[in-house]
């Protein structure tokens, strides 16, 4: 080797190995500064994913009691009919007015619900595909009204969670125990990965399962544990090669208390992981009996245990509803705790004037609704921010689940800055 080829390559070894050091000090650059600004954003919940709850009345038009998720949708009607009614909703239930009315209330996130069934339909599954189409509407719409869009696997093969948000209800959830489904799954992560490494400017976060069924034993969340590290791989590193991406991977704590994941996917062995938790007090006999204050208290209260936690953490869906009232939402056919009217509940009173249509809340429940909102807001921003579910209904149905309803009677404000109880968490 001659002296100038010989310094030249010493010049490179320096450059590169000033460049690995630059990399592993500041190995990413999120399209949002996440950890110094707040997440503030809204779920674009039953849009590509059907939910009965938020369009009961595309349920209640196929004039069949056994359809009660999207694969019933799709396995009970015909072919066509289905299609049909999908693209319809799927034209009309967002456009990019949404987007834009969203960005004017302050917010800088949503978070979008689509199905692996959008990607891949297996042989056997009664799923109809043409999401993809609006997913790439919504990255476009997001892009032009200055919002970031998470992108959220909600629905697996085998289903997650058995759920009807998975896209199928069913008792126990099959996800997990095959690894078809899971290879299946991993393949759909890496497309996304692929999809919009490049636009993580739009698109700086995926989160690669919606709520796996941690509560349903040990095997569920050995598969899910396994799966966040084959998705950390997936999302953050979808090069081919050691260079990283920018994407961010949210993934989900499978409702374990957050301790559980302490220590998982931690800086300085990975970077670019998020927690996302979901926190409702609806669904339990216990929670759903709390009275007002007990809510607001059970909120305030939630702070410690956000911020003891080791990762960035969003509370990725959360509402100022307090009461499962809303029809179907613990399924088509299912009644409500706060009633009695699901099976093994314990009646705590009356939904009237409690859900359905915001023009029947009265000005004290609207001021509850304000005031849990803010405890709620408050509590998150203790952390990295939150997203609610969800920013819309078919109109006339569970609309304290509403931010659009929120901001037209004034129980959310036009600027989520914007509060009017600031101390209510003490
Ligand atoms: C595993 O899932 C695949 C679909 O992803 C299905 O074709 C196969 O039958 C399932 N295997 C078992 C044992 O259930």
């Amino acid at each position: 080797m001659t002296a100038r080829l010989r310094s030249l390559a010493i010049a490179l070894v320096t450059l590169s190995s000033l460049y690995i050091t630059s990399q592993a000090d500041n190995p990413i650059s999120p399209g949002f500064p996440y950890g110094s600004q707040k997440v503030r954003g809204v779920n674009l919940g039953g849009w590509l994913v059907l939910e009965p709850w938020i369009t009961p009345s595309l349920f209640d038009n196929t004039g069949n009691n056994a359809i009660v998720d999207e694969w019933t949708f799709c396995q009970y009607q015909s072919h066509s009919t289905a299609l049909a009614t999908l693209q319809n909703h799927w034209n009309t239930f967002y456009t990019e007015a949404d987007f834009a009315a969203i960005a004017a209330a302050g917010l800088n996130h949503v978070r979008l619900p689509i199905g692996y069934w959008a990607f891949d339909v297996g042989p056997g599954e009664p799923y109809i595909s043409g999401q993809q189409a609006y997913l790439q509407k919504a990255v476009t719409w997001a892009g032009n009204h200055g919002l970031k869009l998470i992108v959220d696997l909600h629905g697996a093969p085998g289903s997650q969670n058995g759920f009807d948000n998975s896209g199928h209800r069913i008792s126990f959830p099959t996800w997990h125990s095959n690894q078809t489904n899971i290879a299946r799954t991993n393949a759909i992560i890496k497309t996304l990965a692929n999809m919009f490494k490049s636009n993580t400017n739009v698109v700086p976060i995926i989160a690669p399962l919606n709520e796996p069924a941690g509560f349903d034993g040990s095997a569920v969340l050995a598969a899910v544990k396994q799966y966040w590290y084959d998705s950390y791989g997936n999302i953050r590193f979808p090069y081919g090669s050691a260079q990283q991406s920018n994407t961010l991977v949210l993934v989900h704590d499978a409702f374990q208390p957050l301790s559980y994941w302490n220590g998982i996917l931690t800086p300085p062995a990975h970077q670019g992981v998020a927690m996302d938790t979901h926190i409702y007090q609806m669904f339990s006999n216990n929670l759903v009996a709390l009275s007002q204050q007990g809510h607001i208290s059970n909120a305030c209260g939630n702070a410690g245990t956000l911020s003891s936690f080791d990762l960035w953490t969003i509370v990725g869906e959360w509402t100022p509803g307090s009461t499962d009232c809303a029809k179907y939402l613990n399924g088509r056919g299912v009644g409500s705790r706060y009633d009695g009217s699901y099976s093994g509940s314990t009646r705590v009173g009356s939904c009237t004037g409690l859900s359905g249509s915001a023009s029947s809340f009265s000005s004290s429940y609207k001021t509850f609704l304000r005031q849990f909102w803010e405890a709620q807001v408050i509590t998150y921003e203790q952390v990295e921010g939150w997203i609610q579910w969800t920013w819309k209904t078919e109109g006339g149905t569970g609309e304290e689940w509403s931010y659009q309803k929120g901001l037209q009677y004034g129980w959310i404000p036009q600027d989520p800055t914007d509060l009017q109880y600031p101390n209510i968490c003490g």
